[in-house]
């Protein structure tokens, strides 16, 4: 089949950003799995998107069954948010024999484990890279090129509308509503801030990370978890004037076979790599027996999110053949040269 179908789920800043990155890198998508990706259908909940779905070609949708039954569509992407309506369309589409990718980091964490053995039982992929940290690659890392190391400490900056708030708040001085406003509109904030502001967010990534990298499920409503809404302006410049800054940390560590986890705000010392992650940025220290690892980069938005999400798609289209450079084909074609006088 030379076209890949998608039917998505939701059409907020992530399908966006997902429509953006499938037409940005068309030629690109080709290359790497020899097939087009195309939106076939996006399932809309308010009239108000329908025009929005029609200007990128696809076809506007009301009933997430339609998605589901269409015999076209091979993938469907759940980016709607919440948990008890997104569990329902993913475990009809899986069996349905659709693969499914999600960003739902609610849903995996606290009632997702249900949907993994479905989908094995079915034989179907359920990639969800970019439900921890937008476009930071972890989930995938965690499972392969990391799998080696014996991972054993996980501390992590994992949410990004927190983190923009405590950057703007530690170095602008800007009062904690202002930050969060002007995280909502940038697109980091979830539909309801809450979750970002009080940690639980965070704590969702952190359950995912866990269960990647220790190989267990840590019950997410044990998980020991404190927000930035404690942490006052006062709190800010005192952390500085002793050469510390605050942030958002969510830690574990694997000890005995006991797994210890909880996010909090911490003072981190200026001079740490973590105190240097600021704004919407994400960062991910991994600790493991062959050393430290340390992921960074934009953990919200439309287009990193979306690229994670185009990411686990493009893995799917391309599962049937071997891919081991990552494109179709095992001769690549000899890169042009720049000449650097020239440039
Ligand atoms: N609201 C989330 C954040 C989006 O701010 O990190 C990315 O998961």
């Amino acid at each position: 089949k030379t076209v890949i179908n998608i039917g998505v789920a939701g059409f907020g800043t992530v399908g966006q950003g997902l429509a953006d990155v499938i037409e940005k890198n068309h030629d690109l998508i080709v290359r790497r799995t020899g097939r087009e990706i195309r939106i076939k259908s996006v399932l809309i909940r308010s009239e108000h998107r329908r025009a929005e779905v029609q200007a990128i070609g696809a076809e506007a949708v009301t009933d997430y069954r339609q998605l589901i039954t269409d015999p076209d569509i091979d993938v469907v992407v759940e980016l709607t948010g919440g948990i008890a309506f997104p569990k329902q369309l993913i475990a009809d589409a899986i069996n349905a024999g659709k693969h499914v990718v999600t960003a739902n980091k609610a849903l995996l964490a606290e009632d997702g484990m249900g949907l993994f053995a479905l989908a094995a039982k079915k034989g179907v992929h359920l990639g969800f890279e970019a439900s921890v940290a937008g476009g930071i690659p972890v989930v995938g890392p965690l499972r392969d090129s990391l799998a080696g190391n014996g991972v054993h400490k996980i501390l992590g900056i994992l949410n990004g509308t927190a983190n923009y708030i405590l950057t703007e708040m530690t170095d602008k001085g800007l009062d904690f509503q202002t930050a969060l406003n002007d995280a909502t509109e940038k697109g980091y904030a979830e539909a309801d801030p809450t979750l970002d502001i009080e940690g639980i967010d965070t704590a969702h990534k952190l359950a995912l990370l866990i269960r990647l990298a220790f190989g267990c499920n840590y019950p997410f409503d044990k998980l020991p978890v404190t927000g930035i809404t404690v942490v006052t302006p006062m709190d800010i410049s005192f952390a500085k004037e002793f050469g510390f800054r605050i942030k958002l940390l969510a830690q574990s560590r694997l000890i005995d076979g006991k797994v210890e986890a909880g996010v909090y705000p911490a003072l981190v010392p200026e001079d740490n790599l973590l105190a240097s992650v600021n704004g919407a940025f994400n960062a991910i220290r991994l600790a493991g027996n062959a050393g430290p690892v340390v992921l960074h980069g934009k953990g919200a938005g439309a287009l990193p999110t979306g690229s994670a999400v185009l990411a686990d798609i493009m893995a799917i289209a391309r599962a049937a053949e071997p891919n081991n450079l990552g494109f179709v084909g095992v001769e690549l074609p000899e890169a042009e040269q720049i000449d650097l006088d020239d440039a």
